[in-house]
């Protein structure tokens, strides 16, 4: 991770809680140095896709939280689902042969919206821990087949998984990779990532395909099909920079997986759940049927934390064959009631108000109005769709080198952008888009014309500072 570039202390700085944060807090993707300097914005309020900080200045939050407030912020009717949750079970035993009314309901929720023969669901409390939990399930099934030798894993440089010893090993972000961190590196092998923007030169998009399906092949004949246990994906790669592999690409992998025995697991922690207009996109944008599907954040629209491994009959049937199997892996608080029911609510809510009608329509719009940032002399790329979007910032368009990393230039953008009232992502050279489903048309508006002039004003700061020539 680099330094952040600002050097001014946080606008809410000075405040009890504001000290309070910096000195006792530590945040996920900390810096120590920068935040110790800098302390961290403080956020009070939120309001549909609004977030206001403790000194009542406004935000409009570009970024949904971290791609998660789906359905908003601040909605009664959640508040009351879950305060009448917790009022009528707050929790129960989750192990073994104990359940409750919501898990159940929720479970059976999920294998209707879920794809195929999804039918079985098995509650984590995010993304990483289903990531983790769905391993275990495909080590289970494998060795249940007796073929426990399948234990190498296919993923995909600048994919993200999240930040557990095996989804952090996953994961392909080469800028989250901490050297004082040790990683799962002889099961776990990553491919090139599926990102047609940095292609080899004079590669069209079906000829990069092609060349990422024989990597894929190779990597299969290498290690022997024998002895591959899954492929570990995203349909957009989130994090990495939404990345929007080529056309037929995710296909093409499943179709590998399918003919080689290697189990599909299907990463929709972002995807599911409407940012792309599907409750998933596997089966509705891709025509697969992943054997596995892990999800989290607009799962309960962060409300409050879960996450589900969704999988397979095929999977169910062969884990059941042997009655001392046990599967051991779960936690405290797997299928918690008040976050199921959360869960259902937050369903029930998208259904009801046809929140994926509205990523369709402003989605168009939302690209639409992106791409006009095209003509701006450090915007390289805009890509992704719908509500899951990135501009791509570079130091040079033609050749398109990138700034040097101590430019940190996503994130002067961003602070240019939360100067004017806009939270948008940075991630290196990216910044990513990924606003609550009910952003409208306004807000579009609002989010465009503020990166454009924060775009603009990171480049005079960058002539200024000698970065770029005038
Ligand atoms: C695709 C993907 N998978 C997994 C995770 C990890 O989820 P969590 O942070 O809930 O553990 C994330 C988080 O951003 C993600 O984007």
């Amino acid at each position: 991770m680099t330094k952040p570039a600002g050097k001014t202390k946080r606008k809410n700085s000075g405040s009890e809680v504001w000290e309070q944060d910096r000195r006792h807090h530590v945040h996920p993707f900390h810096n120590f140095v920068s935040y110790d300097e800098h302390g961290a914005l403080i956020m009070d309020e939120g309001r549909g896709a609004y977030l206001t900080d403790i000194d009542g200045k406004r935000y409009f939050d570009a970024v949904g939280g971290m791609w998660c407030t789906n359905i908003g912020l601040g909605r009664q009717e959640m508040a009351d689902a879950i305060a009448d949750q917790v009022l009528q079970l707050a929790y129960a035993n989750p192990f073994t042969d104990m359940s409750n009314g919501p898990a159940a309901r929720l479970s059976a929720k999920l294998a209707g919206l879920a794809p195929g023969d999804l039918n079985h669901v098995f509650f984590t409390c995010g993304g990483s821990t289903a990531n983790d939990a769905a391993f275990r399930l495909i080590q289970m099934y494998h060795g249940a087949r007796g073929k426990k030798q399948k234990r190498h894993i296919l993923c995909r440089h600048d994919a993200y998984h999240g930040t557990t010893y095996l989804a952090a090993s996953l994961s392909g972000k080469a800028g989250d990779r901490m050297p004082d961190f040790e990683y799962i590196e002889d099961t776990i092998h990553h491919l090139t990532s599926p990102n047609f923007y940095r292609a080899p030169e004079g590669m069209d998009e079906a000829g990069f395909c092609d060349y990422l399906i024989d990597e894929m092949a190779r990597k299969i004949g290498e290690l022997g099909a024998e002895n591959i246990a899954a492929f570990f994906a995203e349909p957009f790669l989130g994090s990495g920079g939404v990345i929007v592999p080529p056309d037929g690409y995710n296909r093409r992998t499943w179709e590998l997986c399918q003919e080689h025995d290697i189990i599909y697991l299907a990463d929709e922690v972002v995807t599911g759940f409407g940012r792309l207009g599907h409750w998933f996109v596997s089966k509705d944008m891709f025509d697969i049927e992943p054997d596995i599907i892990t999800c989290a954040k607009g799962l309960t629209s962060a409300y409050l934390p879960l996450g589900a491994v969704i999988f397979s009959d095929r999977m169910y049937e062969v884990l059941g064959n042997d009655a001392d199997r046990w599967f051991t892996a779960g936690n405290t608080y797997s299928g918690h009631p008040v976050c199921c029911a959360a869960a259902l609510k937050n369903i029930e809510i998208l259904q009801r108000e046809k929140i994926f009608d509205n990523v369709r329509e402003v989605g168009e719009y939302f690209e639409a109005q992106l791409k006009t940032l095209l003509d701006l002399r450090i915007v390289g790329d805009i890509r992704g769709r719908l509500f899951m979007m990135c501009v791509v910032n570079v130091m040079n368009k033609e050749t398109r080198e990138f700034f040097s990393p101590e430019v940190d230039i996503g994130k002067r953008i961003a602070d240019h952008c939360e100067t004017l009232g806009v939270i948008v992502r940075p991630a290196a050279d990216l910044n990513i888009l990924s606003p609550s489903l009910t952003m409208t048309k306004e807000d579009v508006d609002h989010v465009v014309a503020s990166l454009r002039t924060a775009i603009e004003r990171t480049t005079g700061d960058l002539i200024e500072a000698g970065y770029l020539d005038a």
